[in-house]
């Protein structure tokens, strides 16, 4: 029978992370909780499409520094798939600050956010079906 909890998301290893040599990290994180990766690029991403990425956050104060901290360097983008693995990978990354993520996330175990003047959290992941399915759309337009 098929498997109707299986869902795909988007997860971005941001600049920091990136920076941080952390791109293994969060990936083994990713597998050893049994989702698999089904494609997976590392690229700077550009404006155009932060502008899509972050349409809803438009207007928001955190906006600008965010599209800023997010073409600073390259980003790893992967589609990754599993058992409800949009609330799954976004339980992983912890909190939005690092500071009060719980330990045992990704976000609680090695996010650092001192000393930066934009939240640097380490990764991203789609926030629901719809979010998941827009976002893979943009960064993986092949997969549509
Ligand atoms: S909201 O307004 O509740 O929807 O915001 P939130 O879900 O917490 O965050 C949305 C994305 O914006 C990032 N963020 C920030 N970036 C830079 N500076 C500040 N101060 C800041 N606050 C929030 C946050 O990491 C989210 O990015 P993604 O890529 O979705 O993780």
């Amino acid at each position: 029978m098929a498997d109707t909890t299986a869902q795909r998301t988007l997860v971005l290893v941001k600049p920091d992370g990136v920076r941080r040599n952390l791109v293994g990290e969060v990936l083994r994180r990713i597998e050893a909780k049994g989702y698999s990766l089904v494609a997976l690029q590392l690229r700077t991403a550009d404006r155009e499409l932060l502008a899509g990425h972050y349409a809803e956050h438009e207007g928001k104060p955190f906006y600008e520094p965010l599209v800023e901290f997010m073409s600073s360097g390259p980003v790893v983008a992967a589609v990754v798939e599993g058992h409800r693995a949009i609330e799954g990978f976004r339980s992983l990354a912890g909190a939005t600050d690092p500071t009060t993520a719980a330990p045992g996330t990704i976000r609680g175990d090695l996010g650092r956010d001192w000393g930066v003047a934009v939240q640097q959290n380490l990764v991203h992941g789609s926030d629901s079906p719809e979010s998941a399915a827009r976002e893979i759309a943009l960064w993986f337009p092949e997969l549509g």
